[in-house]
């Protein structure tokens, strides 16, 4: 089908399913053009508490749409391609976090909201990577369990002082493990008068280099402090700036820092999504209560 065509389409259809598009900051400029909703994985959650709508298609990864679901049980969930998951959540096992729970039992289990929803049942708090360090900040405890992000974690244990323990001990994304300090070169190099933000998923090395170390949405909040910058995160980034700030210049870092999961989702599946009401996120209801309430809790503290 053509583009125009598979667009009037997805419009016919989201009306006749009172269905919303809701789509991560991460997603290809031509789904970031038709979304209803875009923003980074705090917005989407705050975004998914009211909804005013039957249906949400959620155009980002696994538990992303999962996160919406628990929070919207009565409502239908859409993940337009069960390929968009994301592999840095699924690092995290439940035996990990059992397993550092017997070595700490006083720590609290702060978990990244890229993490299985039965991983989050066993969360006393999710965070995101806009408010992870202000979270952990204001909990009652010196010594945090916190997963699946290592490198989130070493930023949360920079800003907080807090003794922040990782599981699993390596995990990790692999799109912003891409990032080293010769792309901080190269970039500094090619574009002197730019500054460089920096997503916490990269390594501490590049973070030491950062002028600032943001989530998405920070990096779009703060990009009115200057008028060019390299992005150290996902490569859409710089498409969904660069829309907002049209004066404004941004440099991917890397033209390769690409997530194959977020990238999984075209034009053609929305369409297929909404037609065919698939694929449905459920989430079983015990597994739900528990992560919700570790949700709700970020929710409320954030
Ligand atoms: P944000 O919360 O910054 O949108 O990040 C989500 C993510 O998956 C980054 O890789
Ligand atoms: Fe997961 Fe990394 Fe993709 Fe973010 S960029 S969704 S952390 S794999």
């Amino acid at each position: 089908m053509e583009i125009e065509k598979l667009i009037e389409e997805i419009n016919r259809l989201k009306e006749e399913r009172n269905a919303i598009i809701m789509a991560h900051n991460y997603q290809l400029p031509e789904i970031q053009d038709i979304a209803d909703f875009l923003g980074d994985s705090l917005e989407l959650a705050r975004k998914a508490v009211n909804v005013d709508a039957d249906v949400i298609v959620f155009a980002g990864v696994d538990f992303m749409a999962e996160t919406a679901k628990i929070l919207n049980p009565e409502k239908t969930v859409l993940l337009p391609t069960r390929r968009a998951t994301c592999a840095m959540a699924n690092m995290l096992t439940i035996k990990h976090i059992v397993e550092a729970k017997k070595k700490y039992p006083d720590a609290p289990v702060v978990l990244y909201v890229n993490s299985s929803a039965e991983a989050k049942a066993y969360a006393d708090v999710t965070v995101t990577s806009a408010n992870a360090a202000k979270i952990v900040g204001k909990l009652d405890s010196d010594v945090v369990i916190f997963g699946p992000d290592k490198n989130l974690a070493h930023h949360v244990a920079k800003v907080t002082g807090k003794k922040v323990i990782p599981v699993p001990p390596n995990g990790h994304c692999y799109v912003h493990r891409k990032f080293t300090l010769e792309d901080v070169e190269r970039a500094r190099k090619l574009y002197p008068n730019a500054k460089l933000m920096v997503h916490p998923e990269c390594e501490p090395e590049v973070q030491e280099q950062a002028d600032i170390i943001v989530s998405t949405g920070g990096m779009i909040k703060r990009a009115c402090e200057h008028d060019e910058w390299v992005v150290f995160t996902e490569r859409e980034m710089t498409y969904r700036l660069s829309k907002l700030y049209p004066n404004k210049k941004f440099y991917p870092a890397r033209n390769d820092a690409t997530c194959i999961g977020m990238k999984a989702i075209t034009l053609q599946h929305i369409y297929e999504s909404l037609r065919d009401m698939k694929y449905q996120i459920e989430v079983p209801a015990e597994i739900a209560e528990r992560a919700r309430k570790a949700i709700e809790r970020m929710l409320e503290m954030s």
